[in-house]
């Protein structure tokens, strides 16, 4: 159902009644838009009035048919859902909510009369056709590592920067996997007791690495040759994920670091990494070390925790309750537990943090994202 075109003038009036009402109704919600302007078509899109038509691009990839699942399972206002990859899926049929879709290949009017599309091909596709989809005047949320850091394009995890995402100029980034889980622990407790610096160690599955990775999970568990990683990942750890830049880190670590900064503007908040890449099918686990410039008790802490949105505290040590990989598969929520003091430094924590690194780590973030803006967020 699209909504009928009315004369400009007729708009125009209705468009200032609106923004008057909605000045005098909720002055957060105007506060959250670019422009002290507001369309008035687009502020019913924004707050959810209307039907949209989605773009998925990247739609046979990992996290192309988790975008699906979570689409599926939310009651989204979906008018049209377009599904994009390679010209080697053409054709392909993947099943949304008991329908039968084709895949199209990705082209350069792919983008025409969408209103939201997610990306989910790679950093190389992201970059020649992103802006194309924003000229087409669609958001772009964009799952790859092409503009995260770029001073223009937001960088959102909506349970802690979601007015950021309603800066955006048309292309809104989605952070690296092993970033997102890691803020939403972090920022809650930054609130609080303001963090002066952070350790990460992670423990990232092969499912990171798309349907390549866990390919050679298989093909070196059955003694083949891997094919993406640059040793075999069955039985081992692998210290390396991305290429190796020239002060030693790798570009994960360096996205881990930077990344953070970024979304909880922080730009000189001192941050460590080391990321492995483990024999592990689904979800990345990290291992937090975090330094508090203000003294905290450790029960307030897990409570901090278990009231902020999306963390889930799972931390009994007489029960062997912890956060499990395994347990986090296919959920959107961040596990912590094995919360502890760090003697060795004053106010020091440690964390266990697990999530499931296609969901949360990727499309279920992007989706949440594309809710923020149907709905208008409430800030
Ligand atoms: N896996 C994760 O945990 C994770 C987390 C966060 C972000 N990401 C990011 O999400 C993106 C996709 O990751 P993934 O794990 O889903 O990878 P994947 O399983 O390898 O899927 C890649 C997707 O990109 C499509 N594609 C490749 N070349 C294309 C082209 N020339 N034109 C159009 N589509 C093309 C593929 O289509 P065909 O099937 O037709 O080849 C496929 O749909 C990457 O940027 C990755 O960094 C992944």
């Amino acid at each position: 159902m699209r909504i009928p075109k009315i004369p400009a003038l007729a708009m125009e009036k209705a468009c200032d009644a609106f923004t008057v009402f909605v000045s005098g109704f909720n002055e957060q919600t105007c506060v959250a838009f670019p422009s002290p302007k507001i369309k008035f078509w687009d502020m019913l899109f924004f707050l959810g009035g209307r039907f949209v038509k989605l773009a998925i691009v990247g739609a046979t990839g990992l996290v192309g048919r988790s975008f699906l699942e979570v689409l599926g399972e939310k009651n989204l206002p979906i008018e049209e859902l377009k599904l994009l990859a390679s010209e080697r899926s053409e054709g392909m049929k993947l099943s949304f909510k008991g329908e039968e879709l084709s895949v199209t290949a990705l082209k350069e009017d792919s983008f025409e009369g969408i209103d939201i599309a997610l990306f989910s091909a790679g950093a190389k596709i992201s970059k020649i056709f992103a802006p194309l989809g924003a000229k087409a005047g669609c958001i772009v949320i964009d799952n790859s590592s092409c503009w995260r850091m770029d001073p223009e394009v937001p960088l959102v995890v909506p349970e802690v920067n979601p007015e950021d995402a309603f800066k955006s100029k048309g292309i809104i980034a989605n952070p690296n996997c092993s970033t997102i889980q890691a803020v939403v622990a972090l920022a809650p407790l930054h609130k609080t007791y303001g963090i002066k610096r952070v350790v990460y160690s992670t423990y990232q599955s092969v499912s990171g690495a798309g349907k390549q990775g866990l390919d050679d999970l298989e093909r070196t568990q059955n003694g083949l040759e891997p094919l993406k990683f640059p040793y075999p990942i069955a039985n081992n750890i692998i210290p390396q994920i991305d290429i190796f830049l020239p002060d030693g880190y790798t570009k994960e670590e360096e996205k881990m670091i930077e990344e953070t900064r970024k979304i909880m503007h922080e730009p000189d908040l001192r941050i460590t990494a080391t990321c492995a890449r483990v024999p592990v099918a689904a979800s990345h686990s990290e291992s937090i070390n975090v330094e508090f410039y203000s003294p905290f008790d450790l029960v307030e802490v897990k409570a901090l925790l278990a009231s902020s949105p999306g963390v889930v505290v799972q931390d009994d040590p007489e029960s062997l309750l912890y956060p499990l990989p395994a347990l986090a598969k296919g959920h959107d929520e961040v596990y912590v537990g094995r919360l502890r003091r760090d003697p060795s430094v004053e106010n020091g924590l440690n964390l266990w943090v697990v999530a499931d690194n296609i969901r949360k780590g990727a499309a279920s973030n992007a989706v949440q994202i594309a809710e923020l803006l149907m709905k208008g967020a409430h800030l």
